[in-house]
């Protein structure tokens, strides 16, 4: 029996239509990418997103983004940031 794939470690594209959507940052949501005010008592707030018209946004699939749930590129980055080493060298 096949294993089911990993989910992606990059960005994921979101279709989303023109105007006010509510994207959750705390990962405990249970309707996916929006906000349910799962993140009450968790010191979190959920991501307001305004859109003029219908657009592709990406969203982080690799957990790692500083504007979470939005992808910031961090999935590029090396997994371990080493500036300590230079203080050394
Ligand atoms: S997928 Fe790009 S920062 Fe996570």
């Amino acid at each position: 029996m096949a294993e089911p794939a990993p989910p992606p470690a990059g960005p994921i594209p979101l279709e989303l239509p023109a105007g006010v959507h509510q994207l959750c940052s705390c990962g405990r949501s249970r309707h996916g990418w929006f906000c349910d005010g799962a993140h009450l008592g968790t010191g979190r707030l959920f991501r307001e997103l305004r859109l003029e018209q219908a657009s592709t946004v990406m969203v982080c699939g690799c957990g790692h983004s500083h504007r979470y749930p939005l992808c910031d590129g961090s999935h590029a980055k090396p997994a371990v940031s080493r500036r300590w080493w230079k203080w050394w060298a």
